[in-house]
């Protein structure tokens, strides 16, 4: 998968170089490229925002550098290939697991996280009728740019791609993971050794016993969820468990 990114703080984004993402990289799995937006800005100091027409606080990106930007960007594709674009923004979709699995097959994406009070709209506009551009929210606050929404959407997309994690099993009883715990939490887990401070590991999990198990985790998801995510909890089906432990 090849990841571009435009930025006006190319250095906010070293941590891709780091752990999963950065072995990812180093493996060939993923292609990261991060560019310089105020590379595009041509006047001595590199302007890349300006005041909001219709008056406010805050400032606004031009469009002319971003414009400059994402066209060079698409320019460096060998081929005809077009990447989804993705616009962090706190009035965009929510990012959810869904969709990092879906931003997961694509085989590019582009990232422009922006600064101030974001992008002028007419650059939305002008790459919407070309590609596939998705303003997405990492949640219901506000950052002071799109930088961190990007390292956290990047990280929630690399792990699902194939050969990233160990296991390719290791999705699938995470929370929120498509089927059984779609609108679910995962529940506790426990390592090593079996008593810690008079604490005794769940006996269930040192039975062996795989239905048990899966029962336990089971219910230990419903119990989490309904605790801390009371609103996921009637959207869940407990019987998606039971088909798949039948199935496995
Ligand atoms: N930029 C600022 N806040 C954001 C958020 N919550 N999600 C995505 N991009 C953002």
């Amino acid at each position: 998968m090849r990841l571009d990114v435009i930025t006006i703080f190319p250095e906010y984004l070293e941590p891709l170089n780091v752990s999963l993402v950065g072995k990812a990289r180093a493996a060939g799995l993923l292609d990261v490229r991060v560019h310089d937006l105020r590379q595009w800005a041509h006047d001595r100091h590199r302007t890349v925002d300006d005041t909001p027409y219709g008056g406010g606080p805050g400032m606004v990106m031009k469009p002319g550098p971003w414009g400059e930007a994402l066209d060079a960007v698409l320019a460096s594709a060998p081929g005809p290939e077009r990447p989804v674009l993705v616009v962090p923004t706190p009035s965009g979709r929510p990012f959810t697991q869904a969709l990092a699995g879906e931003l997961s097959e694509a085989p590019w994406l582009v990232f422009t996280p922006a600064r101030y009070e974001g992008i002028d709209r007419r650059v939305i506009e002008e790459y919407a009728g070309r590609l596939d551009v998705r303003e997405v929210s990492i949640g219901d606050y506000v950052l002071a740019g799109g930088e961190a929404p990007v390292l956290v959407m990047v990280e929630a997309i690399a792990r699902l791609l194939p050969g990233v994690l160990g296991n390719a099993e290791s999705h699938r009883d995470d929370s929120f993971a498509p089927g059984a715990m779609a609108h679910l939490l995962e529940g506790p887990v426990f390592t090593k050794p079996p008593e810690w401070r008079g604490r005794e590991v769940p006996e269930v999990l040192v039975s062996g016993h795989h239905g048990r198990i899966g029962r336990w985790r089971r219910d230990e998801a419903l119990r989490r969820t309904s605790a801390h995510r009371p609103d996921l909890i009637e959207r869940t089906d407990p019987a998606a468990f039971d088909r798949r432990d039948r199935e496995t």
